[in-house]
């Protein structure tokens, strides 16, 4: 689907991309991906999101790659934001996992608007001890909730969705 509005053409050709080319990614960029997770919504803007970045070439990538599953992908992205949640600045705990969400999709949106891809990486929290050990971060202060690997696309992503009438519960027309 195509549309001359930009968010509504962005949310619609995000994809998930999970091979990067080797060009690297910028800190600049980085910045402005990070920028927009700030800006999401929160539960009374208690904004609970916390990040760290790291850039391909950090020891502490294989350490995450050797985490999950999809340590592939994790080895080839050009630099990974880890978003955590600040424990010490929680307003509802599931408030605030929905705005870290918000936060994890601006940042999608505007890795896509940018010309990199990126894939939110939920799989790697089934270890989120070994995590924040190679982190060197305390579990008393930080909770991980999510990895978003980046880079240049090397393929094009493809996935599809539901049809919106399977999805409403009550006819609004
Ligand atoms: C909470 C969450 C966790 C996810 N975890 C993973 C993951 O561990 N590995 C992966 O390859 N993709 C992961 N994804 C990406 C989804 O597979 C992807 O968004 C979905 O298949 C739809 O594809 P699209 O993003 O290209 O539209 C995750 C997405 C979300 C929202």
């Amino acid at each position: 689907m195509t549309s001359e509005n930009a968010v509504l053409k962005a949310i619609h050709e995000r994809r998930s991309i999970r091979k990067f080319q080797d060009d690297q990614v910028r800190a600049d960029q980085i910045e402005t991906i990070l920028d927009a997770g700030r800006w999401a919504p929160s539960g009374l803007n208690n904004q609970p999101w916390r990040f760290m970045v790291l850039y391909t070439g950090d020891n502490r990538q294989n350490i995450l790659a050797d985490c999950t599953k999809y340590g592939r992908i994790v080895e080839n992205a050009k630099a990974l934001v880890i978003v955590f949640l600040d424990k010490q600045n929680i307003y509802d705990y599931t408030k605030d996992c929905q705005g870290i969400g918000a936060c994890v999709q601006n940042m999608l949106l505007t890795a896509h608007s940018l010309g990199l891809g990126g894939v939110w990486l939920g799989e790697i929290l089934n270890r989120d001890s070994e995590v924040m050990q190679g982190l060197n971060l305390d579990q008393e202060k930080y909770q991980l909730m999510a990895v978003v690997a980046l880079g240049y696309p090397a393929e094009k992503g493809h996935s599809d969705r539901r049809q919106l009438k399977e999805l409403i519960l009550e006819d609004y027309t």
